[in-house]
């Protein structure tokens, strides 16, 4: 898998640059180019002629240094390579990723940088732990940045805590999967759907729901970063459409079947990760509705089940679909996947600690026509949505379906 692939390895300052010069071996070993980039405080804990020798390459220390080399090849350095990991990567690495501010090369290049990007976080827990670089990480996990560790254990700071870099080993693994994964769906078109649809009452009120928009917009991020063209079809969320993905904006359900069936034709996957609701108002009053003194009653009528009406054209492309349930999940969900005709679907129960709306994490378990199930344990929705493309890809290449 790392074979003659381009490998940018971006060391920056800590005590574990020692394990980067074994990751650097181990990379080489599997016969990858590594250009190593060291930053300044790197070169402090190592010599770089340790991974000039290991590479085989020249280390690029400074950004000026070699003007001639630098000024133009960096930016193309960071278009070519294949991956760029950066082990150990630092709290202020992290920052000026989050950030994009580039004060030196290795910043530089990750900001000039349009393909897959692997860090291994290495700092002291108190570090690690400190509300921003929790939210550094969160905003590059949202980018499609993968994170390898850190893990649980000693640091040289005499503490015990989250903080230490994952294993050279581990972090290899984590390339090879994320390099497997990347391009495995270019040149192939995903439409997603996220949010919960409004059902408009009159023109300041409506009827919605509280889903926030969270696991589809991971799912179209995890999707565009294997490489598919996706198309983000999203009902009002207060998230930033992920990198490389074409957003159309809807309101209702109505308007969500129509910029569905507008992009379902050309596409490959869909994944119809949107509440939608179930019903409408049906006729939205023209002006607001006045208090009226009493009870008033509000008729609905049944919104298309887009999903249903997707699966009956289904053909060879792949179909997600997602149920959220409050009780009887596993029969209700196995009845909506047969009913809707898609390929699996994702289970979760709203009422567990950790899933459902709104939040960061989920626990949701795949379900297949044919019966069978995966369960999976509490995960971010970023490896919620990464497993779903892992499984996508899976039975996009099963059997026929070329
Ligand atoms: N869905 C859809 N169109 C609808 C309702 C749901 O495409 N009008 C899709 C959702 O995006 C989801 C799946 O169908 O992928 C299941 O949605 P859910 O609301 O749980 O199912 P319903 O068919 O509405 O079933 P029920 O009302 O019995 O829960």
């Amino acid at each position: 898998m790392l074979a003659s692939k381009r490998i940018i390895l971006g060391v920056t300052g800590g005590i574990a640059v020692y394990k980067a010069v074994d990751l650097a071996s181990r990379l080489k070993k599997e016969g990858a180019e590594v250009r190593v980039i060291m930053t300044e405080a790197a070169a402090a804990f190592v010599q770089p002629l340790t991974f000039r020798a290991i590479s085989g390459n020249p280390v690029h220390l400074h950004r000026f240094e070699e003007p001639r080399v630098w000024n133009v090849e960096h930016i193309g350095l960071a278009e070519n390579a294949d991956l760029i990991i950066v082990a150990p990567a630092t709290a202020n690495i992290l920052a000026c990723m989050a950030l994009g501010r580039a004060p030196d090369l290795l910043s530089t290049v990750l900001l000039a940088a349009r393909g897959p990007i692997l860090v291994a976080p290495a700092m002291n827990t108190a570090m690690y732990m400190h509300p921003a670089t929790q939210e550094h990480l969160a905003l590059l996990r949202a980018r499609g940045v993968a994170v390898a560790g850190p893990e649980e254990g000693d640091l040289a700071c005499g503490s015990a805590g989250a903080g230490r870099m994952s294993e050279p080993a581990d972090i290899v693994a984590a390339a090879r999967s994320l390099l497997e994964r990347g391009g495995r769906l270019a040149g192939r078109r995903a439409l997603v759907t996220a949010g919960g649809t409004r059902e408009r009452i009159d023109p300041v009120r409506y009827i919605g729901n509280f889903s926030s928009g969270k696991m589809g917009y991971a799912v179209a991020g995890a999707l565009a970063a294997a490489g598919a063209a996706v198309t983000l079809v999203s009902a009002p969320a207060a998230l930033s459409v992920p990198p490389g993905v074409r957003r159309v904006e809807v309101e209702s359900a109505l308007q969500m079947r129509e910029a569905v069936l507008a992009d379902f034709a050309g596409s490959d996957i869909v994944v119809m990760a949107a509440a939608v609701a179930d019903y409408r108002p049906v006729e939205p009053a023209a002006q607001k509705i006045k208090k009226q003194g009493g009870d008033i009653t509000l008729t609905l009528t049944e919104n298309p089940d887009i999903l249903a009406e997707l699966g009956r054209r289904k053909q060879n492309r792949v179909l997600v679909a997602f149920a959220a349930e409050t009780e009887r999940g596993r029969e209700r969900a196995e009845a909506k996947l047969r009913r809707k005709n898609a390929d699996f679907i994702v289970l979760n129960d709203v009422t567990r600690p950790g899933a459902g709306f709104g939040t960061d994490t989920n626990i949701v378990a795949f379900l297949y026509p044919e019966g069978q199930a995966r369960e999976f344990p509490l995960m971010s929705k970023q490896e919620v949505a990464e497993r779903i493309t892992e499984e996508i890809i899976r039975l996009f290449y099963k059997g026929e379906r070329k």
